[in-house]
């Protein structure tokens, strides 16, 4: 899977990213999306034609310029209409501002740790992963040299793809909260770009009746967009620092040290890039129960008093089914923490607001007291909740790392240097050619 990816356009091993943004605004400056929905001619009902098959009654093909598949996805995964309330698109929990992530949540995580939906009142369950950096999960699977699973989109892996996990949101009540795939199918067939898109690019018509046929190529289209290099900018301080363009502090170094070595985070966080591929990726998508508290806000924001604990892997009926000892209970997978910075809270729950609570936690989850719950104002100072679900805590890799308070501030600091957009263009053009750059 890493080698289908071209990787960069030049600049060592920097990406340059925003080619979609380019063409796509390209697209709507040349007047495409409006010229349509403006002057193009109505669109002629279709009557049910052979799945598969563009219908003969297909209008001429026109001069004015139709998304490819990348740029369909594009339009696709920023259109707020595919929403019970026309509020609430993939970008509103997965926005670049935010790493991908929720930006309500990164500016309100304690507050705010999981996503309101399009219907108010409602929120998610769990914290909003980043969309970043997702294309490079492989399909589900069972390792057995390692005896853990591996791979696949969402905390608990249980769609494989994107284009599998992008069918999901419009139709799921706490998000986007369509009636059914009829519905999203009427929605995008008011979009005269959309019905012709569809029809070339896909052979489907939105108005045919078998939705089953169609309605997965929406998630085709959205899943072609998400590998592109928008969502994989691999230009953060760190990769300059290992193209040899621009040296980190003393602090940030040390963090790195400590990341690789004495706070195991390199376990499961993977710092090597994977095998025929230039750049790290910083999970190894393996699954783990890091004996996280429950977030009693989350319970708050759904009006109850306490939700069901959330087993994760093992809450899945078919993990559940090929596991009755609940040997995967809890456990979540792991998740990539490039952009970390930009992406609070923290955890499948958002039960960390900040990095240095995080990290406090792998530290001294074991050694610290015992607070009543994650509201406790106590919560990461006296002492830590007990785990959510109790069965498989990871004792082994964190817990009780002997980390003093620099070394634990390290560690953020070298966190930090994983965010992307470290310099803007300019920056790179002006210096192209020349070692290193200095912030
Ligand atoms: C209301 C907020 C919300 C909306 C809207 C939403 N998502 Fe998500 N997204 C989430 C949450 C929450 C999760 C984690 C859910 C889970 O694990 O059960 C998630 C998980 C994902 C993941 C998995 C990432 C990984 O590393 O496993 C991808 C990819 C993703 N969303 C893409 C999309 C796309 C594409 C759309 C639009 C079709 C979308 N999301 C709409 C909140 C949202
Ligand atoms: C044994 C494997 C393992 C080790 C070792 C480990 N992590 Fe994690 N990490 C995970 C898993 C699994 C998750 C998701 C767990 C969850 O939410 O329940 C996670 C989540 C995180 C998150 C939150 C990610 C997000 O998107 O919310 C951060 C930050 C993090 N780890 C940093 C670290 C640091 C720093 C270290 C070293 C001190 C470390 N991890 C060591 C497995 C590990």
């Amino acid at each position: 899977m890493q080698e289908q990816r071209s990787g960069n356009g030049r600049s060592g091993a920097i990406h340059r990213a925003r080619s979609v943004w380019r063409t796509v605004s390209g697209l709507a400056a040349a007047g495409a999306v409006v010229a349509f929905s403006v002057f193009a001619p109505p669109v002629p009902a279709q009557t049910a034609t052979a799945p598969g098959t563009i219908p003969a009654t297909l209008p001429p093909l026109r001069d004015a310029p139709l998304p490819d598949r990348v740029e369909l996805g594009f339009l696709l995964y920023n259109d707020l209409n595919i929403s019970a309330n026309r509020n609430t698109g993939c970008v509103t929990c997965h926005a670049h501002s935010a790493g991908f992530t929720d930006p309500r949540s990164a500016a309100d995580p304690v507050g705010m740790p999981v996503s309101p939906g399009s219907v108010p009142g409602k929120y998610g369950v769990r914290n909003a992963q980043t969309a970043a950096y997702a294309t490079f999960s492989p399909p589900f699977h069972w390792d057995e040299q390692n005896q853990t699973y591996v791979g696949g989109q969402f905390w608990d892996g249980r769609a494989d793809s994107l284009k599998d996990q992008a069918v999901g949101p419009p139709l799921n009540p706490l998000e986007m909260a369509m009636p059914g795939k009829e519905a999203v199918l009427e929605r995008l067939a008011e979009n005269p770009v959309y019905l012709e898109a569809f029809r070339r690019l896909y052979g489907v018509d939105l108005k045919w009746p078998q939705v089953d046929l169609v309605y997965p190529k929406f998630g085709a289209a959205i899943g072609s967009f998400e590998p592109t290099d928008e969502f994989a900018e691999f230009n953060s301080k760190y990769d300059y620092y290992v193209a040899g363009q621009i040296d980190l502090t003393p602090q940030e170094k040390l963090g790195l040290q400590l990341f690789n070595g004495k706070a195991k985070c390199n376990n499961c966080h993977t710092s090597e890039p994977p095998p025929n591929y230039p750049h790290a990726l910083f999970t190894d998508f393996t699954y783990d129960n890091l004996g996280l508290p429950v977030n009693p806000r989350i319970a708050e924001l759904h009006g109850v008093d306490s939700l069901p604990p959330d087993l994760g892997l093992g809450g899945r009926p078919d993990i559940a089914a090929k596991h009755p000892d609940g040997s995967q209970n809890g456990k979540f997978k792991v998740s990539t923490l490039r952009n970390i910075e930009v992406t609070p809270p923290y955890g499948h729950n958002g039960v960390f607001a900040t990095l240095e609570q995080i990290v406090h936690f792998y530290n001294t989850r074991d050694t610290l007291g015992e607070v009543a719950d994650a509201a406790d104002p106590g919560f990461g100072v006296t002492g830590w909740p007990k785990p959510e679900v109790p069965e498989n805590v990871n004792k082994a890799e964190l817990g009780n790392l002997g980390l003093t308070a620099e070394e634990e501030a390290a560690i953020v600091a070298f966190l930090k240097t994983l965010t992307d957009d470290a310099f803007d263009e300019t920056d790179l053009e002006n210096h192209e050619g020349e070692a290193p750059l200095h912030r």
